[in-house]
């Protein structure tokens, strides 16, 4: 039997950046690239040593790299630095202290605007007020909040003095925040009363305090006010935002931490078991994250970001706050949903605020599709000049929509291929340089060695379907699971011997680009073809009645596996069986009778996790059960499996 995994979608496609673009870019030409890319691969740590060097550091390193006992890295040993310092102090120091650093709007559409130095004062009275309800280097404290500023404010305060933070997205129930307080032994939360959501108040501080009804180690809740709702404050622990913060002084010295000082926990969830708290240092990581931002969405003085993640995801952490913190960026921070009031929410931001790099998800853009392009049509998006996508492969049709929909054919995509293990971006186009191919992170960026093996551990040949791997360490790496070295080893580190195994499935294709094909444990087996759900999944995004679909396997005696896709239609689109007759025809004829579905099923949602990805494995419990018995706690609308079950329009 064949093991590896067959690639089969066939996208020849190429777009250009356009001189006008690489012209002003940091890297102008593929030549550039290629030349950069190979001195830094030949010495990666002197490289990483160049680009750590741009920080500020309070003493210096004296060893890049110990790697003597893998799979635990350290970086920059010896050296001393304040994450903090970095990502504020130094902008004002350098004369940039009025500089927009957040242009917030929320989601009622009121609006503040923070400044580098306003920003360092909210951050420097938030470290003190943590110090004096007793929080010390080291100590743990919950994040749980809205996207307000005191969401980056609050994570800084925390890198300020040396406190690990552990960001919980606001969208997690009481039940998620007591796992992590239990997991992480934090002894310290901040929180808001409440955040906008859809015109409704989400209620923050009763989620905690319902978790906090089953952990009894907190001793301080700090609480922003931000919807004004009621909330019952508990004497002697909770204690409101701006009081705590009015009453001690307004500026804060920034100690300097080891550089393997860690920075933060953040929990992803595993394929099975309970969640994986992610660790995060000090000087590495900001290194990843300050690097890649620079290089990767071409950052530019002139330039307005904006991320649309939540601060909860390591999107928020890397791409809101310490990448472009760390490069002084300003930023549109935005706090609510992308169809409230209506679905051009987005795009009327875009033309208000100037926007001109836009950061988002496959999830959103296809959503985006879906709602009709109308809502894009009544803004004007020229201020944009680069695009990002992130999560997920984005597929081809969706990318061709998002260059010319919202980028009008100007702005070059980076498609970014990373983890939240991995803290920064690995896989990426050089916005000025990679010719692009829709569906492809193209090349690893700088430092990186990305490869693709196969079951022996042999590099898979152009277009060979494989295991995505890193083979060398790389400064914003995870340093453990918080707590558990023994399943950090075993999860990412045991496949192959000093090898990073990243769960994914990959090939690279003739130009060295690398293709996700999807998660490994999500792969089909058809007829002893191993296929990627990613390929079959774009391939019936590609027909114009579909705005998404999840391919599962069940079990099928003669093919061992047979395809299930399940399809959400665009919005106005009738389905019927001669549809689903015609979609599977398609996938036939887009890449071959192999991957033709057995069974099409037309859904209204799809099953999805907070962060927008497809829930395959809730699919397959389905397909091959009728029912969903595993854990959905991360499930985002539980309705989407409840109307899914049972449910098939089996041909
Ligand atoms: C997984 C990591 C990294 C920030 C958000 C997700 C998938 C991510 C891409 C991309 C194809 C992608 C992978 C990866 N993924 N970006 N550009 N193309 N797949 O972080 O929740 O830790 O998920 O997301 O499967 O392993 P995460």
């Amino acid at each position: 039997m064949n093991t590896n995994i067959e690639s089969i979608l066939n996208e020849h496609r190429v777009f250009t950046p356009a001189a006008t673009f690489s012209g002003q870019a940091h890297v102008k030409s593929m030549e550039d690239y290629e030349a950069i890319y190979q001195k830094s691969v030949a010495d990666p740590e002197s490289w990483w040593a160049e680009q750590a060097g741009h920080l500020h550091w309070q003493q210096p390193w004296n060893q890049i790299l110990d790697w003597s006992n893998p799979p635990f890295a350290q970086w920059f040993l010896g050296g001393k630095i304040n994450v903090a310092e970095n990502c504020l102090d130094r902008h004002v120091t350098a004369g940039k202290g009025d500089r927009i650093a957040l242009r917030w709007e929320g989601e009622p559409g009121d609006r503040r605007d923070i400044t580098y130095s306003q920003l360092l004062e909210m951050v420097c009275r938030a470290a003190n007020a943590l110090k004096a309800h007793g929080v010390q280097a080291g100590d743990r404290v919950l994040i749980y909040m809205p996207m307000i500023p005191e969401a980056a404010a609050a994570m800084l305060a925390c890198a300020r003095i040396g406190a690990v933070h552990s960001v919980v997205f606001g969208g997690f129930s009481a039940t998620a925040i007591k796992d992590r307080l239990e997991d992480s032994k934090a002894t310290a939360i901040i929180t808001a009363d409440g955040g906008w959501r859809r015109g409704n108040v989400v209620p923050l501080k009763a989620n905690v305090d319902e978790a906090l009804t089953q952990y009894d180690g907190v001793h301080t809740v700090l609480v922003v006010k931000r919807c004004g709702n009621d909330v019952t404050m508990t004497e002697g622990r909770d204690r409101w935002w701006d009081e705590e913060c009015a009453a001690v002084a307004a500026n804060c010295p920034a100690e300097g931490f080891d550089a393997e000082h860690p920075l933060y926990i953040l929990y992803t969830s595993g394929s099975t078991g309970k969640p994986k708290g992610i660790l995060h240092t000090s000087g590495g990581y900001l290194t990843g994250a300050a690097t890649t931002f620079r290089y990767i969405f071409d950052h530019q003085d002139s330039d307005v970001f904006w991320c649309t993640a939540d601060v909860g995801w390591v999107t928020g952490h890397s791409y809101i706050v310490y990448g472009p913190m760390a490069n002084g960026a300003t930023q549109v921070m935005y706090e609510g949903a992308p169809n409230t009031p209506d679905w051009d929410r987005f795009w009327k931001i875009i033309a208000d605020h100037k926007v001109t790099v836009f950061y988002t998800a496959p999830t959103a853009i296809r959503a985006f599709i879906k709602a009709g392009d109308q809502h894009v049509d009544k803004h004007d998006l020229s201020s944009l000049r680069l695009l990002g996508s992130v999560g997920e492969p984005i597929n081809p049709e969706a990318w061709i929509w998002y260059h010319q929909k919202i980028g009008a054919g100007r702005c070059p995509i980076v498609d970014t291929w990373w983890q939240t293990e991995t803290g920064a971006i690995l896989i990426s186009p050089i916005p000025g340089a990679t010719p692009l191919k829709p569906g492809t992170a193209t090349r690893p960026f700088f430092g990186i060695d990305a490869a693709i093996l196969d079951e022996t551990g042999q590099e898979c040949g152009p277009n060979e379907g494989g295991k995505l791997v890193i083979r060398k360490p790389w400064p914003s790496m995870l340093r453990t699971l918080w707590g558990d070295p023994e399943r950090f080893k075993a999860t990412y580190w045991s496949e192959y011997e000093g090898i990073y195994l990243a769960g994914d499935g990959a090939r690279r294709d003739e130009d060295g680009y690398f293709w996700i094909v999807g998660r490994l444990d999500d792969v089909l087996n058809v007829s002893g073809h191993r296929l990627g759900t990613a390929e079959v999944e774009s391939a019936l995004v590609s027909h114009p009645a579909v705005a998404e679909a999840a391919v599962v396997g069940r079990p099928d005696e003669i093919k061992g596996q047979g395809v299930v896709a399940f399809v959400t239609v665009k919005t106005g689109v009738p389905t019927s069986k001669e549809l689903a007759l015609e979609l599977r025809n398609h996938v036939a004829k887009e890449i071959g009778a192999i991957a033709k579905p057995d069974d099409i099923r037309f859904a209204a949602t799809l099953p999805k996790t907070r962060s927008g990805k497809i829930m395959r494995r809730l699919l397959k419990e389905i397909v091959s059960s009728g029912e969903v018995k595993g854990d959905v706690t991360t499930l985002e609308d539980f309705n989407a499996v409840a109307s899914l079950q049972g449910k098939g329009d089996e041909e």
